[in-house]
C-alpha cells in the first residue's frame, strides 16, 4: 500500500468585523443585562457586520492572510472548502463566492455544512484529500454572519452570537507533525433543538414565514447545553485515543467559544490548566464555524502555539454535530 502523507496547518488568517456590540448596547435592544450575559455566558460583547457585508466578504479577507502567512499564491489552492450556516445565498456557494474574489483560478470550491462543527468538519475532509495526495494545498474557511441571522427579539439566543472569519490551509507536512487524529460525529435526533426552520425547501421564505419569525435561528438552551458538556469531552478523548495519545500529552486546547461554562466543563475533565486553553468568546461571543478557525490564528500569531505542541480542537454545533482534532504543531512557512 502507498505510504499516506501527513496533513497540517501551514498557514491561518481571520477576519472580524470592526464594529463592537457591547452588553451594554445589548441591554438597550432587548430585556437583559450584562451581569447575566457575563455570568451565564462568559460574553461581554461581540462583532457585528454592517448591512453591505456578508459572509463571503469576512471569509475572503481571512484567506487572503491564510495565504500570506503560508507564504502561497491563489492558483496554488487546490481546493476551498467554506465550512457556514450563513452563506451569501443559496447558490452559487460562497466557496465559490471567495475562489473568484480571491482568484484561486485552480480550485474546486464547495460549501460544507455542520454549524458549529463545520471548521473541524472541514479540517477533516482536507486531512484526507492532502493525505492521499489527491490534492496538495486546501484552504479551509469558517466564516459566519449570525448576527443577521437572530432575532433580535429573542433575549434567549440574541446576546450569544457574533460574526467573524478564520482560515487554514491544509497542506503536506513533515513526518510526525501535522493531523495526528480527526474525529467528526452526528446525531441527527437532536436536529430540531437548534434550527433556522423557514428558508429552505420544507417551509420556503414567505410573508407568513417572515411574520412568524420562522427564519431566525430558533435554540433549546438547556438541552444543547447538556449535549455540549458532555459531547466535548467525549471527541476530545476520541481524537487523542485514535493518535494513541491521553489527555496528560496535551499541551494546547482550543474549544469551540459558545459558553464558558461549557468550556470549564472541559477543561475540569481534560484536566488542563487555564493559561493552556484559548478563550475568546469574551470578546466575539459564538461565531458558530468561524470560533475554532479564529481561535487558531489568534494562538498562532501571539505565539502561543510552540513547535512540537500537541494541541486539541474540539467543537459541538447543531445537527446535532461534533468535531476534533489532534495537531502536532508546526509553524511552517509563518512570518
Ligand atoms: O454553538 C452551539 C450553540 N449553542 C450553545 O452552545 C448554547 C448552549 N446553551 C447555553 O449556553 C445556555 O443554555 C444559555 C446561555 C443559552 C442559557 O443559559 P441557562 O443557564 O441554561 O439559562 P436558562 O435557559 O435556564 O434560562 C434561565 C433564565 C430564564 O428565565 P426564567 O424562565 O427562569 O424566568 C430565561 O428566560 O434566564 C432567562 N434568560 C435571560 N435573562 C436575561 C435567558 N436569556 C436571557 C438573557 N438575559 N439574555
Amino acid at each position: 500500500m502507498k505510504k499516506l502523507r501527513n496533513a497540517g496547518i501551514i498557514g491561518t488568517g481571520s477576519c472580524l468585523p470592526d464594529k463592537i456590540v457591547t452588553n451594554q448596547d445589548m441591554e438597550k435592544i432587548v430585556d437583559t443585562t450584562d451581569e447575566w450575559v457575563k455570568t451565564r455566558t462568559g460574553i461581554s460583547e461581540r462583532r457585528m457586520t454592517d448591512e453591505n457585508t456578508a459572509t463571503s466578504d469576512l471569509a475572503t479577507v481571512a484567506a487572503s492572510r491564510a495565504l500570506e502567512n503560508a507564504g502561497l499564491g491563489p492558483e496554488e489552492i487546490d481546493l476551498i472548502l467554506v465550512a457556514t450556516v450563513t452563506p451569501d445565498v443559496m447558490f452559487p456557494s460562497t466557496a465559490c463566492i471567495v475562489q473568484d474574489n480571491i482568484g484561486a483560478i485552480n480550485a474546486a470550491a464547495f460549501d460544507l455544512e455542520a454549524a458549529c462543527s463545520g471548521f473541524l468538519y472541514g479540517l477533516a475532509v482536507a486531512e484526507n484529500f492532502i493525505k492521499t495526495g489527491y490534492y496538495k494545498n486546501v484552504l479551509v474557511i469558517g466564516a459566519e454572519t449570525l448576527t443577521k441571522l437572530v432575532d433580535f427579539t429573542d433575549r434567549n439566543t440574541c446576546v450569544l452570537f457574533g460574526d467573524g472569519a478564520g482560515a487554514a490551509i491544509v497542506s503536506e507536512v513533515p513526518e510526525g507533525y501535522g493531523i495526528l487524529s480527526s474525529y467528526i460525529g452526528a446525531d441527527g435526533k437532536g436536529g430540531k433543538l437548534l434550527t433556522v426552520p423557514a428558508g429552505g425547501s420544507r417551509i420556503p421564505s414567505s410573508v407568513e414565514s417572515v411574520l412568524n419569525r420562522l427564519h431566525y435561528v430558533k435554540m433549546d438552551g438547556k438541552e444543547v447545553f447538556k449535549f455540549a458538556v458532555k459531547i466535548m469531552g467525549d471527541a476530545a478523548e476520541k481524537a487523542l485515543e485514535k493518535c494513541g495519545l491521553d489527555k496528560e500529552d496535551i499541551d494546547f486546547l482550543i474549544p469551540h467559544q459558545a459558553n464558558r461554562r461549557i468550556i470549564d466543563a472541559s477543561i475540569k475533565r481534560l484536566k488542563m490548566p487555564n493559561e493552556k486553553v484559548y478563550i475568546n468568546l469574551d470578546k466575539y461571543g459564538n461565531m458558530s464555524s468561524a470560533s475554532v478557525a479564529v481561535a487558531i490564528d489568534e494562538a498562532s500569531r501571539k505565539g502561543l502555539l510552540k513547535d512540537g505542541d500537541t494541541i486539541v480542537l474540539v467543537g459541538f454545533g447543531g445537527g446535532l454535530t461534533w468535531g476534533s482534532a489532534v495537531l502536532k504543531w508546526k509553524s511552517i512557512g509563518r512570518d
